[in-house]
């Protein structure tokens, strides 16, 4: 077994400055539509790195959940300026599209299709080292082998899996996550804990993957609700939290609530929104709880999270049932609904969301399909058949319970 991390990780307020130290020649800087610029980030990087001697390209303008287009407008700045630093600041979007530029930077005849195959990557490095700056809490792109990248001809975003995209230089500042709007700390602190959990129980889950998701865990419980109602201290710590989550799951891996978050995400475009990861994974994540619960390894795991939360409980199926019901309360606490009925255009419960049932139904037996065939479903403790999936994903739609 492997357990990769980046070379160096730089935490804690003034992190940032560490780019002064840096050794290189020249940089490029990716980033996304403008909230680092706005806030004064991209200067600081900027002069930072041009401190450091090097000389400095922009590519600007990486959208939310980035295209493969994007990727290959990325790669083709790359090959003209010919970088050894890639240095890529923001969310999840703007880092892992940098991490899938880099790959067709190395190797310009890789197509979207090679990168694709799980860990099929070819030795990066040749011409540059990666360094990424989160601005968000949650996807921890910062430490992790993965990049998710979405096709829009098929609505579907691809997981990119390979340890050789796991950044060289880590930099988690919690004065970059201080800016963040209340609805963005809300979903990426659920995908925060998602990971965690789903890592905990992923079949791939080790000694050393395990005291990280804990860990992660007891902390994000401490400190996502009230860093959401404003509290820019366990705004801080939830910064490290989810980067501890980060360093558990690029290892262990995830599971089907990640699979199915991946293939429902842009499924529904055309209705005129996006399921946002987060909210996403904070709907289905108890639901398949209940589903992997049916599996006696997980069920005690899941066990051990509700101990460690202190839960209470007196045997596994009540701390189960304890921890699906207080994941459920933190959906109340964050604004965030249950299921995909209710789930609005703007990410807010209502009535009637955004996704009509009968779009939903005709477009399930594809989606289940593809949720099976996602990267992360190979790690779940219980696979799913297509009808079970189907039956699951039906749940997600109804908030209806899972006794399957
Ligand atoms: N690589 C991984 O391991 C991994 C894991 C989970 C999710 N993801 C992917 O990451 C993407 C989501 O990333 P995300 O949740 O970090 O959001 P994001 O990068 O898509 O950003 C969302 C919005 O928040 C703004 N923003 C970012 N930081 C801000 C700040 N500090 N202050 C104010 N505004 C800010 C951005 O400008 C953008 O408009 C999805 O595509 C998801 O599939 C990747
Ligand atoms: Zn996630």
């Amino acid at each position: 077994m492997r357990f990769t991390l980046p070379r160096d990780l730089y935490h804690g307020e003034g992190a940032l400055e560490a780019l002064k130290t840096f050794t290189g020649k020249k940089a490029m800087v990716c980033v996304g539509g403008g909230s680092m610029k706005r806030f004064g980030f991209l200067d600081k990087v900027i002069s930072y790195l041009k401190e450091a001697g090097m000389e400095v390209e922009l590519f600007e303008g990486i959208e939310p959940d980035p295209s493969v287009e994007t990727v290959m407008r990325g790669a083709e700045a790359m090959l003209k300026f010919e970088p050894d630093w890639i240095v890529a600041i923001g969310g999840g979007s703007p880092i892992d599209a940098a991490k899938a530029m880099w790959i067709k930077y190395e190797y310009p005849e890789c197509t979207f299709e090679d990168m694709c195959k799980v860990f099929g990557i070819p030795p990066l490095r040749r011409k540059a080292h990666f360094c990424a700056i989160s601005s968000t809490s949650g996807t921890a792109t910062e430490v992790t082998a993965f990049s998710i990248i979405t096709d829009y001809q098929k609505g579907i975003k691809y997981p990119i899996a390979d340890f050789e995209i796991t950044p060289d230089v880590a930099i988690v500042d919690p004065a970059l996550a201080e800016t963040m709007p209340k609805k963005l700390v809300a979903h990426t602190g659920m995908d925060a804990i998602t990971h965690a959990i789903e890592a905990y129980v992923s079949t791939a889950n080790c000694d050393y993957t395990d005291p990280l998701a804990l860990h992660a865990i007891e902390m994000i419980q401490a400190d996502l609700v009230d860093s959401y109602n404003g509290d820019m201290a366990k705004r801080h710590s939830m910064h490290n939290a989810q980067c501890l989550a980060g360093m558990a799951f690029s290892n262990a891996l995830l599971g089907i609530v990640h699979s199915m978050a991946h293939k429902t995400g842009a499924a529904f475009a055309d209705h005129g929104a996006h399921i946002i990861h987060g909210a996403a994974n904070a709907m289905y994540l108890p639901k398949v709880i209940a589903f992997n619960a049916k599996d006696e390894t997980a069920k005690k795991r899941y066990g051990v999270i509700a101990d460690y939360m202190n839960l209470g409980g007196k045997d596994d199926d009540e701390k189960v049932a304890l921890l699906i019901a207080y994941l459920r309360k933190m959906n109340d606490d964050l604004n965030i609904p249950h299921c995909i009925k209710n789930y609005g255009a703007d990410s807010y419960p209502t009535e009637n969301g955004f996704v009509p049932e009968e779009v939903f139904l005709e477009r399930l037996p594809e989606i289940a399909k593809n949720a099976i065939g996602d990267a992360c479903t190979g790690s779940n403790p219980r696979i799913p058949s297509q009808e079970e999936m189907e039956k699951l994903l039906k749940c997600c739609y109804y908030d209806t319970e899972v006794d399957f």
